[in-house]
């Protein structure tokens, strides 16, 4: 950012040509998300994909229990995730979700102890906008009050979706001036705008009052603008005589009411704090804010300006705000009943619109990187083309989520199934099946619990697999503990290919330890197999071979 004191105008006409840097990653702290949880991708089962808005607790139990019976828990699917229409139209009068009383009569928690019994955990499901994408209470402003009802309900996966959401504005109000005060003193100290230092955009101007009355109460003569979009700041250094929280006032003013503004506030350098100004405020009537905060001995640098430079930006700082609310849930929870916490899994579900690759592992613990998936082959190859492209981005506690599995809905050959199971293994993707477990046929059995996919998703090194060829049959290597590596090859096409390698391909990619002397396992078969057989062979069309070496 451009430092700008004093009027200079070829300096101020400089910033007008000069690109915007993308600041998403250096804006401010980008901490990682940690609860200890999804040290590997989640498995287990959500109800959307053939269910939608048919769901009940009575046929729910019996899916839960189902997956007991089948050996799904037993294969590591053990959560149990309630998706949409869950929930009654309207909040209480306490403003706390509540579960639809005709199809969950006996409420959320009595379902998640009876799935707890069976040994499986419960996931729920709500909206970071007004409404959920099928018009049921969202969560967008009621973050914290949502987390505390569901952790109060033992629920232990909170997947929050994107359906309406309100982007934070990216305008900021004018600023007046600031005091800083000790907590339970008078307020006395004004700083005006002129007695900070201003960067890139923002400016002073004489503020003109129009009206006589507020004329009396003027403060300030001057105000700020320019802070909008991350393109402007103001700042301050204030000495406090101790460590300790002190109470900011800020005094700002509203050139264009009607529309809702934000600001942005650092300390130091450190946690963002953000400020809503209602769009209900008066033209030029001064409006004021306060903000306890964290101020060091010596001297504090105080930062205003709307941070909001892009859409990646709104995202992340809303979901960053959800995964505050959780963990902060989660524990209030466990204190005001003398419990122990049970944290939750986050899964942010915002559709890789706004690039939750580069700031999801700073929100939660697995982010969706497309849109929906649906059970026709192109939707896999075309959620299976983004996602591969991000392997840098998964780790351990923090994975790319190209979305639920279709494997054994609609009408997929064995192949397919196979296929899309096997390729979202190698991704290291969560694992959570879709179809109806109750109705399952012995073939989709056993793609699903197949042992050696299972381990290869599920190993602990975190590392989701790197393309090394794109064609016809893409090749995708996946580094495994142990030094052990899996190698999955990919026909794409509608005809049988044969594939033939060089071991070197695999000996020089140095994203994994490739080692020809072990043994090596063909991981849909279970057998083991040889070098050659592994290098070179024959594949059916839409299907892969996956081998660990
Ligand atoms: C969105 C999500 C889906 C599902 C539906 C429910 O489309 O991306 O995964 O949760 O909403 O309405």
């Amino acid at each position: 950012m451009r430092k700008r004191n004093g009027a200079c105008p070829l300096c101020y006409a400089r910033t007008l040509v000069t690109p915007k840097e993308r600041k998403i990653p250096t804006l401010y702290n980008q901490e990682s998300f940690e609860n200890g949880l999804a040290k590997t991708p989640p498995m287990g089962w959500n109800s959307w994909n053939v269910f939608k808005e048919n769901i009940n607790e009575t046929m729910l139990y019996e899916m839960a229990k189902a997956m007991v019976d089948s050996g799904l828990l037993e294969a590591g699917y053990n959560y149990f995730n309630l998706d949409d229409c869950w929930e009654a139209k309207e909040r209480n009068m306490k403003g706390e979700l509540v579960s639809d009383p005709t199809t969950f009569p006996s409420g959320i928690k009595a379902l998640a102890d009876k799935v707890n019994a069976l040994g499986l955990k419960l996931g729920i499901y709500s909206c970071n906008g007004p409404l959920t994408c099928q018009h049921f209470p969202g969560s967008q402003g009621h973050e914290y009050t949502d987390a505390y009802t569901f952790a109060s309900w033992g629920v232990e996966y909170w997947k929050l979706d994107y359906c309406h959401n309100v982007p934070y504005t990216p305008y900021a109000p004018l600023v007046a001036g600031i005091a800083v005060s000790k907590v339970g003193e008078k307020v006395e100290k004004l700083l005006s705008v002129e007695s900070g230092t201003r960067y890139g955009n923002a400016h002073i101007f004489t503020t003109k009052y129009p009206k006589k009355r507020y004329n009396s109460t003027q403060r300030f003569k001057k105000h700020c603008s320019g802070l909008d979009a991350g393109e402007g700041s103001i700042e301050w250094n204030v000495e406090v005589e101790n460590e300790g929280e002190y109470v900011l006032t800020i005094y700002t003013h509203e050139l264009y009411p009607k529309y809702a503004k934000l600001l942005g506030v650092q300390i130091n350098d450190g946690e963002l704090y953000l400020i809503n100004i209602p769009k209900e405020v008066y033209h030029w009537q001064e409006y004021i804010t306060q903000k306890l905060v964290k101020l060091t001995k010596g001297n504090n640098k105080i930062k205003l300006f709307n941070p909001i430079n892009n859409k990646s930006t709104s995202d992340m700082l809303q979901f960053q705000y959800a995964g505050k609310c959780i963990k902060q849930a989660t524990a209030d929870y466990a204190k005001d009943n003398n419990v122990e916490e049970k944290p939750i899994v986050f899964s942010i579900c915002e559709w890789g619109s706004g690039e939750p690759h580069l700031w999801g592992k700073s929100a939660g613990n697995l982010w969706r990187t497309t849109g929906d998936i649906y059970h026709n082959w192109n939707s896999i190859k075309n959620l299976y083309e983004h996602n591969v492209e991000l392997y840098k981005y998964a780790d351990i506690g923090h994975w790319n989520d190209p979305d639920m599995l279709e494997v054994g809905v609609g009408n997929f050959s064995y192949n397919e199934n196979e296929a899309h199971f096997a390729l979202w293994c190698m991704m290291a993707s969560p694992l959570l099946l879709g179809n109806d477990i109750r109705a399952m046929t012995p073939d989709i059995v056993k793609i699903i619990t197949n042992k050696h996919l299972i381990a290869i998703d599920q190993d602990a090194l975190g590392k989701q697999a790197k393309r090394i060829v794109k064609g016809n049959v893409d090749v995708l290597v996946k580094p495994l503990v142990d030094g052990k590596t899996a190698i999955c090859y990919f026909n794409k096409t509608d005809s049988t290919k044969n594939y033939a390698f060089e071991e070197k391909l695999f000996a020089s990619e140095e994203y994994v330890s490739y080692n020809s002397n072990g043994s090596i396992i063909d991981a849909l078969s279970g057998d083991n197999t040889t070098l050659e057989n592994m290098l070179k062979g024959e594949i059916k069309a839409r299907s892969v071979k996956v081998f660990i070496i």
